[in-house]
């Protein structure tokens, strides 16, 4: 099988889950990759045999060209490091968030327009086999009538941790809560129109949400967020007569339909294997640029990634840096 030279940049936390996956995909020649910080460097690369190990992207460039890059660095230095492989024209996966600020994720938009170069971003909740058997089997019901989500987390621990400075928590709900917020779209679609409550119990941002959403199609969705207590990421979709339910963090989701036994849906062994999604989302990525045709759904695009940036600002009062 034809495969991409790969070079991984950032070697850090979320590297640790898509380098087993990297390594395993057939698409994949896992030949190089950078880090700033030395050890982190040659602990990853010693542990998946990467023969090619940067200090810097400069040196990476300055030694070869890969075929694709998967960046995934810290979250602040996203923007710098997508727009130097964009504007080298090299097709690039990135973690999300693509770029903390949405006017960030609106330049790396048009520099992939302007440069045609592949770009995806990596919300891996969409590549749960649980979430798209769920909606596979809901959408089969008729159209979805109204999503909700609750994005809640106690964000408490990030302030005693000093992995993220206090600019990234401001934005946590870029950071982070996009992994929630994303799943209106996800089921819904584009949004039309977004009417937000927002009040500050801890701070200095915004940290109890509530929004209702009215989508293109004319759905309904609502969003609620509380940061300053223990809570968790959930959803519940409905179609007429049909209801699809997250569980046990999506590991499982339930489909219950009107006068029928709920049925349950669980993880496929690919996704108890490595973290969930990640391994249909890497090789979606790979098999597109292999093949040079669109990324296909579920996969976010640039353009899409905006449009959930710019949902995000409008449910949770976000200033935009
Ligand atoms: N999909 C998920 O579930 C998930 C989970 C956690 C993090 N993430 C995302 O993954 C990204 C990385 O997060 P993390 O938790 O792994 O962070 P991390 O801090 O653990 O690792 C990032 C690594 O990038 C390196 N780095 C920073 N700047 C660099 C540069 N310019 N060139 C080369 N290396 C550089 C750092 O030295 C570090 O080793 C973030 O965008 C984050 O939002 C996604």
């Amino acid at each position: 099988m034809p495969s991409l030279s790969i070079a991984v940049i950032g070697a850090g936390n979320i590297a640790q889950q898509h380098l087993p996956v990297l390594r395993d995909l057939p698409e994949c020649n896992l030949d190089s990759i950078v880090d700033t910080n030395a050890k982190t460097l040659a602990d990853s690369a010693d542990r998946f045999s990467i023969p090619n190990r940067y200090a810097t992207v400069d040196d990476l460039l300055d030694a070869r060209r890969p075929d694709a890059v998967f960046v995934l660095v810290s979250v602040l230095r996203v923007a710098e490091v997508v727009t130097r492989f964009l504007s080298e024209k090299i097709p690039t996966f990135t973690e999300k968030p693509a770029g903390l600020y949405t006017h960030q994720t609106h330049a790396l938009r048009d520099l992939a327009l302007e440069t045609d170069t592949p770009a995806m971003v990596g919300v891996n909740r969409r590549f749960y086999s649980t979430l798209q058997e769920g909606r596979r089997k809901l959408l089969a019901e008729g159209p979805i009538r109204s999503v909700t989500i609750d994005a809640h987390e106690d964000i408490e621990r990030l302030r005693d941790w000093d992995k993220f400075p206090d600019e990234v928590i401001a934005r946590w709900s870029a950071a982070n809560g996009i992994h929630a917020l994303d799943l209106l779209r996800f089921f819904g679609g584009d949004v039309a129109t977004v009417d937000s409550s927002q009040q500050v119990v801890e701070g200095p941002m915004p940290d109890g949400v509530s929004a209702t959403i009215e989508f293109e199609n004319g759905a309904h969705g609502r969003a609620a967020m509380d940061w300053f207590a223990p809570g968790d990421h959930r959803f519940e979709v409905r179609t007429e007569g049909a209801t699809l339910t997250s569980n046990r963090g999506y590991g499982t989701v339930l489909l219950r339909r009107r006068g029928q036994d709920p049925e349950e849906l669980c993880l496929t062994d690919i996704d108890r294997e490595y973290k969930a999604g990640f391994y249909q989302q890497d090789q979606t990525f790979l098999r597109s640029v292999l093949d040079s045709v669109p990324f296909p759904d579920p996969a976010c695009t640039l353009d899409d990634a905006l449009k959930t940036m710019e949902m995000i600002d409008l449910i949770c009062g976000n200033e935009d840096g």
